[in-house]
């Protein structure tokens, strides 16, 4: 057994994750302490919550004298050596954070919307401090992703990412597949399960994806992305009709992340409902699992997979990152955190992203649609591969149908453009709706 003097965590947020690491520190703290090198001691004095009533469901009891609903008792208590932001949000957490760090104290977060949104300005604060933000738990929930690139790829010049890195909506995906759920009766179960943010729209509009990607990104590539920039697509266009679709033609759909760069030095990042193989092994990504694969120059293709939501994956990796923070304040390792290295860098314009696609136009059922639309996409040299207009056997004469194209690779920007014309004849009655087919490595 190591001997050793205990770390005071300031828990700021109690909910799924926090009282998660809550859960963890309890159960196996001892464990932590006899793996570490001088015995590394976890506790808790101080816990931030919005309403100290609620009934907390904790393996063991939580003294009602250490919540608080004040952060900045919880960041100036010095029993408070390191703090956990779990609170979620760009504000609140925004202040918390940057108290934390002004005061020197290392902060653990596994908040990825406020690290890809206002990152610039904390990863600054970290530098200037030398007190080291610490994010396992912003990617892909249990799994080890920001260390295994941060570290384990160090020597690596990564070509590339590609992943399902939002376990709600792969969640929702699968039970309307499998089960024939609806859309909202999916989500409430993603919900109920603790995967879902507060907000559940950051879920299902690809933007929790993409704040992820763009952590990714910046990992990799060293500089600052404007979220702005990034091209994000959810899954709230995807109809029963697309799932089953996909899989006659042998394909599922998948939220994709695909983060690549190219030879010039930009890097193409985009989120979008995709059609993958079902042959590539994403397309056995289910439920609430995740997948990365990372191709890196020297280490090659490597896939990582695990749960990428929910209470104790995501805990898993805040504790692990606790332990770092505290191997670092108890050895004086000095910063052993992120900080981006490259002031600038370019992402290529969506416009000029190319794959092929799946493109649902609504039309009105008369002779002579096929060509109109096939006519404009020949106009902008867009190739046809398949055509498909499911009848819906409940209404096999209906007035307003779904057409399904699709078509060759060629630029996003080309298809834009095409569109665009497309959703001005009067047979198309709405703004088609168009998923990429990628064909992944
Ligand atoms: P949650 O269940 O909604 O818990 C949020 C906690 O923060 C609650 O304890 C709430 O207090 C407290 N809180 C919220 N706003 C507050 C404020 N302004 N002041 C004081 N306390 C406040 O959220 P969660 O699912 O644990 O997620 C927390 C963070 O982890 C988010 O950034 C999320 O993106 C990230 N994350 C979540 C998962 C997941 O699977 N859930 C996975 C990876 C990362 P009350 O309890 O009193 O309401
Ligand atoms: N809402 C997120 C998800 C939590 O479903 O992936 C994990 O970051």
């Amino acid at each position: 057994m190591n001997s050793c003097s205990s770390l005071g965590i300031g828990l700021a947020g109690f909910g799924t994750v926090g009282s998660g690491v809550w859960n963890i520190l309890h159960r196996n703290g001892g464990l932590i302490t006899d793996r570490t090198v001088g015995g590394v001691s976890l506790h808790i004095p101080k816990i931030l919550v919005r309403d100290r009533s609620k009934v907390r469901a904790t393996i063991s009891e939580v003294p009602a004298d250490i919540l608080t609903t004040d952060w900045q008792e919880l960041v100036a208590d010095p029993a408070v050596e390191i703090v956990v932001e779990l609170i979620g949000g760009t504000t609140d957490a925004f202040e918390i954070v940057a108290a934390a760090l002004r005061a020197k104290k290392p902060v653990v977060t596994g908040n990825k919307a406020l690290l890809a949104e206002r990152g610039v300005e904390l990863f600054a604060l970290s530098r200037e401090m030398d007190t080291p933000i610490h994010f396992e738990a912003a990617v892909a929930g249990g799994i080890p992703i920001i260390r295994t690139v941060q570290d384990s790829f160090i020597g690596n010049r990564i070509h590339s990412f590609s992943g399902i890195i939002n376990g709600t909506s792969n969640y929702i995906l699968g039970r309307m597949t499998d089960a024939g759920l609806d859309f909202a009766a999916a989500l409430a179960e993603a919900q109920d399960l603790g995967y879902a943010e507060a907000d559940p729209a950051l879920d299902v509009n690809g933007w929790d994806a993409a704040h992820k990607a763009i952590l990714l990104a910046t990992l990799a590539y060293g500089f600052p992305i404007n979220p702005a920039d990034v091209h994000v697509s959810g899954i709230e266009q995807v109809k029963p009709t697309d799932i089953s679709f996909a899989k006659e033609l042998g394909y599922v759909v998948k939220l994709l992340a695909v983060i690549r760069e190219k030879a010039d030095g930009q890097v193409e990042l985009r989120v979008q409902p995709s059609f993958i193989a079902k042959t590539n092994i994403l397309a056995s990504v289910h439920g609430v699992f995740n997948a990365v694969a990372v191709h890196g120059d020297a280490a090659g293709e490597s896939l990582f997979y695990g749960r990428g939501a929910g209470q104790d994956p995501t805990a898993s990796s805040v504790v692990a990152d606790l332990v770092e923070a505290a191997r670092s304040l108890q050895h004086a390792a000095g910063h052993r955190g992120f900080l981006p290295y490259k002031e600038s860098g370019k992402l290529v314009p969506v416009s000029e992203t190319s794959t092929a696609y799946y493109v649902r136009f609504d039309v009105t059922d008369r002779p002579g649609v096929v060509a109109e639309i096939a006519k404009v996409l020949a106009d902008h040299r867009i190739g046809i591969s398949g055509i498909h207009s499911p009848v819906d056997p409940a209404n096999p004469d209906a007035e307003f149908v779904d057409m399904v194209f699709l078509l060759h690779t060629c630029p996003f920007g080309q298809l834009q453009t095409a569109l665009s014309e497309i959703g001005g004849l009067d047979c198309v009655n709405s703004v088609p709706v168009v998923f990429r087919i990628e064909s992944l490595g």
